[in-house]
């Protein structure tokens, strides 16, 4: 049977959990980018290879971005994406596939599952069916996967088409948007991949923050300092809300997050997602 590895990131567990779900169908290992990402090449000897990620402004995170661009000795190789957002995949899957192929590879197929927004507060959201949802799509996915299907498969086809005429605008509102959080005076004429790592500059704690350090722990680019017992950040930021999310007193606001919504995914912890750089393993 071919061997399978699951890459994958997750800020709050969402992602976590689809690419366990897919790597128990397919028999496969379960890696976190977060752990590679720093070799200068990521090589896998698996025949099938899966990236598991949420999507960040209607597009691929930055990370995954870099993990594709040095992955290594694919050719020949079955490579699937599986992005997974509370919206839509946006650019996400084709962002991946022009990665591969600027370097000679392709993405064999790429799938969209939807899953709980963990950025903004959605009122008409129902969570419990999403998370009942998703171990089906899984079931398909898995399926289309063992049968070696191409192409692009999007959980919400009509949406997906109905967004391709606002890509353009809905990147220069991001860069805008981004350019707010970062405090860079606009127009900066920067991309919104350059303004992300920047965009931490809007967050602070308040007389919350007990210097847990859990912020620290959870962000998976080394991107917070623990100074005098509070989170410095260093703007190399992914964007990922997970010390956001995860803070033990809710002592965090910014820009990036300014809603007084907190999001996780239930069957996931700080240790988990912490676990993904090996911090508190
Ligand atoms: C900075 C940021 C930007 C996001 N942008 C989008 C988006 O453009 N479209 C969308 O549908 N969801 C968007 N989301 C929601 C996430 O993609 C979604 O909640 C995902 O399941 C989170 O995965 P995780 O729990 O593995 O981190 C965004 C989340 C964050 C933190
Ligand atoms: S997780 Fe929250 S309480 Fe703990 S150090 Fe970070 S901001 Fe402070
Ligand atoms: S600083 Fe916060 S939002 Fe930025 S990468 Fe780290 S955990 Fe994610």
């Amino acid at each position: 049977m071919a061997r399978a590895e699951i890459y994958y990131f997750s800020g709050t567990g969402n992602s976590l959990v689809l690419a366990k779900l897919v790597a128990e169908r397919l028999g496969g290992g379960l890696i976190p980018i977060a752990s590679v990402i720093d070799r200068e090449t990521i090589e896998s000897t698996a025949d099938v290879i899966g990236i598991v990620f949420p999507v960040y402004y209607a597009d691929t995170p930055n990370i995954v971005r870099r993990f594709a661009e040095k992955l290594e000795n694919v050719e020949g190789k079955y490579v699937f994406a599986i992005c997974n957002y509370g919206g839509g995949a946006g650019d996400s899957l084709k962002t991946v596939d022009r990665i591969l192929r600027s370097r000679g590879k392709t993405l064999s197929a790429g799938f969209g599952v939807h899953m709980p927004q963990n950025a903004f507060h959605k009122p008409w959201e129902m969570k419990s069916l999403a998370y009942r949802q998703a171990p089906k799509r899984i079931d398909f996915i898995a399926r289309s996967i063992e049968a070696r299907r191409t192409g692009l498969f999007y959980s919400n086809v009509l949406v997906q088409a109905m967004m391709v005429p606002f890509q353009g605008w809905l990147r220069r509102m991001t860069a805008l948007y981004l350019e707010k959080a970062s405090n860079t005076p606009a127009p900066s004429g920067l991309t919104v991949e350059q303004l992300m790592p920047l965009a931490d500059r809007s967050f602070a704690v308040d007389e919350n923050c007990n210097g847990c350090g859990t912020c620290a722990r959870v962000c998976l680019v080394d991107n917070i300092e623990i100074v005098d017992a509070k989170p410095v950040w260093q703007s190399r930021c992914e964007n990922c809300l997970a010390c956001f999310n995860w803070c033990p007193t809710n002592a965090i606001h910014g820009a990036l997050a300014n809603t007084g919504y907190r999001y996780h995914h239930p069957d996931v912890t700080a240790r988990d997602i912490a676990g993904q750089s090996g911090a508190l393993t």
